[in-house]
């Protein structure tokens, strides 16, 4: 682990390293998927369907399907033109569903506007459905019973697991209601024990809330919103933001003397920041995730360990994967 904050203060502040836990849980997937051939299963499978050609879409998708290789699963993307209809992306789907080899299906968001979201995330079966989006996996996110739950508030579950960050009667705050990652990281927040509060654009005097947080999880999508201000001392800060910063004032206030950010500004145009401004929130954190780098790593990870146990329960065997 390797801090990036001049202050250098390793010493109390820990950075959650996401690349670190995600190969972790990489290692316990291909252990798993070992076993399961070992004993005669099949292949997993899972199917990335790629609608258009939304670049930052087409590398989740690839890192997806680089994962599903890693750990010996199979990672297909069925790539499908921006203008297809509401009723052929429909029938895709129901092919999908319908294919035993087949036991994730991730239909990659944002679809083109004149497709109705919705309905395809609802149609995807709910043993299937590896993002943990169908109603009848929210529903059962929220009644404690088994379910494949959304990737990136799992993995964020699952690194503070990793890292023997306590949650149990700890006090969560959420920025954020979104049904991809608020919403979701409540719910699996609530099955930890944690006593959770979500906050959102509304919320009356969001700092002095988010000050009374054991555990901050910041999913808002506005770069460093998330100041000293917020974060009480001793508290953990995870960031779910991933915002392209391409003006040089904002590289230069959020990452004053940092030459990798500058040099890499120099070459792209833009860097990539969170929600939190990680520097002047570091000395007051007990532990933080950077960005990039930090939970990003893990929403993959958590994907393709899904499909694993999707198809652990499709094929009816019983394979103890230690997530
Ligand atoms: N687009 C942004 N985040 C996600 C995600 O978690 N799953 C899918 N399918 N699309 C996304």
């Amino acid at each position: 682990m390797t801090a990036e904050n001049p202050a250098q203060n390793a010493e109390t502040t820990m950075i959650l390293d996401g690349k670190a836990v995600a190969s972790q849980i990489h290692s316990d997937l291909a252990r798993g998927v070992q076993q399961l051939i070992a004993e005669g299963g099949r292949q997993p499978k899972l199917v990335a369907v790629l609608v258009g050609d939304n670049p930052a879409s087409a590398a989740y998708v690839g890192s997806k399907a680089r994962t599903c290789a890693k750990v010996g699963m199979a990672g297909e993307t069925l790539r499908l033109s921006s203008d297809l209809t509401q009723e052929s992306l429909e029938s895709e789907i129901r092919r999908l569903n319908g294919d035993p080899e087949v036991d994730g299906i991730l239909v990659q968001l944002p679809l083109p506007k004149h497709i109705d979201e919705r309905r395809i995330l609802e149609l995807v079966a709910p043993e299937k459905d590896v993002d943990g989006f169908h109603p009848v996996n929210v529903g059962r996110l929220w009644t404690g019973e088994d379910c494949l739950a959304p990737a990136t508030p799992s993995g964020i579950v699952e690194m503070l697991r990793r890292c023997d960050i306590p949650m149990a009667g700890r006090h969560a705050v959420i920025v954020g209601r979104s049904n991809i990652v608020g919403k979701p990281m409540a719910g699996l927040l609530l099955r930890e024990s944690c006593t959770v509060t979500i906050c959102h654009s509304r919320t009356r005097d969001l700092p002095a809330v988010c000050r009374n947080a054991d555990i901050l999880v910041a999913a808002v999508g506005r770069t460093a919103m998330v100041d000293a201000s917020y974060v009480a001392e001793g508290a953990v800060v995870i960031d779910v933001g991933m915002n392209r910063v391409d003006d040089q004032d904002t590289v230069q206030r959020l990452y004053p003397d940092h030459e990798k950010r500058a040099a890499l500004f120099a070459k792209k145009g833009y860097i990539l920041t969170g929600d939190v401004d990680y520097h002047r929130v570091f000395d007051r954190a007990s532990a933080i995730t950077p960005v990039p780098g930090g939970v990003g790593p893990l929403t993959v990870a958590m994907v393709v360990a899904n499909t694993l146990r999707a198809s652990l329960r499709n094929q009816s065997r019983d394979i103890e994967i230690d997530l």
